[in-house]
C-alpha cells in the first residue's frame, strides 16, 4: 500500500491524508456540502468559531448549523479563557462532529488582540490551562490543535511538545509566524522538525494546491497530512483531484463541471443564508467561470448583478449551448 493509499490516524479515527482546511467565509457548509459530492471519507474542518458565540448562540443558529452529511466534521473552536469552553463543547457534541480542533493560528488583528489564535503560541501557561480543560470536556472524540511557525519569534517545536503533553491527537502546523499572515515562503523544514520532536500525527497546511506541490511538501515534511486551505477555494473537487492523482490517474474538470458546480453553489449559499448568499458567493464567482468563450465578460457582468435569479439564468444560458 503506498503512502497515500494509508491513512492518517488520529486518536481512534482514520482518514485519507487529503484534508479540506478551515477558511472563514469560504469552506462554510454550503461548500462542504458540495465537497461530499466527490469525496466520502475525507476530513472537513468547520470555519474558525469562538467559544462564547457557540456557547451564547451569538451568531444566530450559524455556528452550529450544518448538515450531517457534511461528516466526518472537524469542528474548529477559538478560545482565550476557561469561560464558555465546557457550554460550547457541549453544545458541539449534541450537534454531532468527529473531532474537535482549537484554533492556535489566527493572526487576525481583533483575534489576537483578544489573547486568542496565534495569540495563544505567545502565552504558553494560558495555551496550556486552554488546552487542558478542552482535553477534559471531550474526551472521547479526537482533539487537534492548528498552530503556526509561532507568533512574533517561532516556538512551533516548544508548542508542539506541550500540545501532545496536554494529551492532543493531531497538530496541524501553518509554519508561517502570526506577522507573516498568509503570504511568504512556508517554512517547510520547521515542519520536518517539529514532526521529528513529536510522536502524535502531523497535519502540514500551506502551499499545497496540486499534485506537485503536495509531493514536495511530503518530501520537505515527511508530514502525515495536508490540509488544503486556498488550493480547495471554489474547488469542491480538489481534495479528489489530489487523491486521483497520487494514484497516477489524471483528473481532469471541464468548464461545464464548473459551471454546474457554480450553479449549485449558489442555489445552496441562497438556501443557507438567504438573499445575503448572492453576496457571499461573489467570493466563488470569478474561480467557476474559467476558460470558455465570454467568460471574462460573463463573470464581469454577474459579479455586480443584484439578483440570484438573474445570475442563475445567466449561468444556466451560458451552460446550455454547451452541454448541447
Ligand atoms: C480567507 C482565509 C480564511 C481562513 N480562515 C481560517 C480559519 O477559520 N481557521 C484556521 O485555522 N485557518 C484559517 N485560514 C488559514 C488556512 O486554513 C491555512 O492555514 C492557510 O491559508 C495556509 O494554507 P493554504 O496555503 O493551503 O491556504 C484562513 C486563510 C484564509 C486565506
Amino acid at each position: 500500500m503506498s503512502f497515500w493509499q494509508e491513512q492518517i490516524k488520529i486518536g481512534n479515527r482514520s482518514f485519507p491524508r487529503f484534508i479540506g482546511g478551515p477558511l472563514d467565509g469560504i469552506t462554510d457548509s454550503p461548500f462542504r456540502q458540495l465537497v461530499r459530492d466527490f469525496s466520502k471519507d475525507e476530513l472537513l474542518y468547520t470555519e474558525m468559531r469562538h467559544v462564547a458565540c457557540v456557547a451564547n448562540d451569538k451568531v444566530g443558529d450559524k455556528a452550529l448549523r450544518f448538515e450531517q452529511f457534511e461528516r466526518p466534521l472537524n469542528y474548529q473552536i477559538a478560545a482565550n479563557k476557561l469561560e464558555c469552553i465546557e457550554k460550547a463543547c457541549e453544545k458541539i457534541l449534541e450537534r454531532g462532529v468527529d473531532l474537535l480542533d482549537l484554533n492556535v493560528g489566527c493572526p487576525a488583528k481583533n483575534v489576537v488582540g483578544s489573547g486568542s489564535g496565534s495569540a495563544l503560541m505567545a502565552d504558553l501557561p494560558r495555551l496550556e490551562f486552554v488546552v487542558r480543560r478542552i482535553r477534559a470536556c471531550v474526551p472521547n472524540i479526537p482533539f487537534t490543535v492548528k498552530i503556526r511557525a509561532g507568533f512574533k519569534e517561532q516556538n512551533a517545536i516548544e508548542v508542539a511538545k506541550l500540545l501532545q503533553d496536554c494529551g492532543v491527537d493531531a497538530i496541524a502546523v501553518h509554519p508561517r509566524l502570526q506577522t507573516q499572515k498568509f503570504d511568504g515562503r512556508p517554512d517547510y523544514p520547521l515542519v520536518a522538525q517539529v514532526k521529528k520532536a513529536v510522536s502524535v500525527p502531523i497535519i502540514v497546511s500551506g502551499g499545497v494546491v496540486n499534485w506537485a506541490t503536495a509531493k514536495m511538501v511530503y518530501e520537505q515534511t515527511g508530514a502525515d497530512g495536508y490540509l488544503i486551505g486556498r488550493g480547495i477555494w471554489s474547488k469542491p473537487w480538489k481534495l479528489h483531484e489530489l487523491y486521483e492523482n497520487s494514484q497516477g490517474r489524471p483528473y481532469v474538470v471541464s468548464n461545464e463541471l464548473m459551471l454546474q458546480y457554480a450553479i449549485k453553489h449558489l442555489d445552496l449559499m441562497i438556501a443557507y443564508y438567504g438573499v445575503r448568499g448572492l453576496y457571499a458567493f461573489r467570493k466563488h464567482l470569478p474561480f467557476y467561470i474559467r476558460g470558455g468563450q465570454g467568460a471574462s465578460l460573463l463573470r464581469q457582468d454577474l459579479v455586480l448583478s443584484e439578483c440570484h435569479d438573474e445570475v442563475k439564468k445567466k449561468l444556466i444560458d451560458y451552460l446550455e449551448p454547451k452541454s448541447a
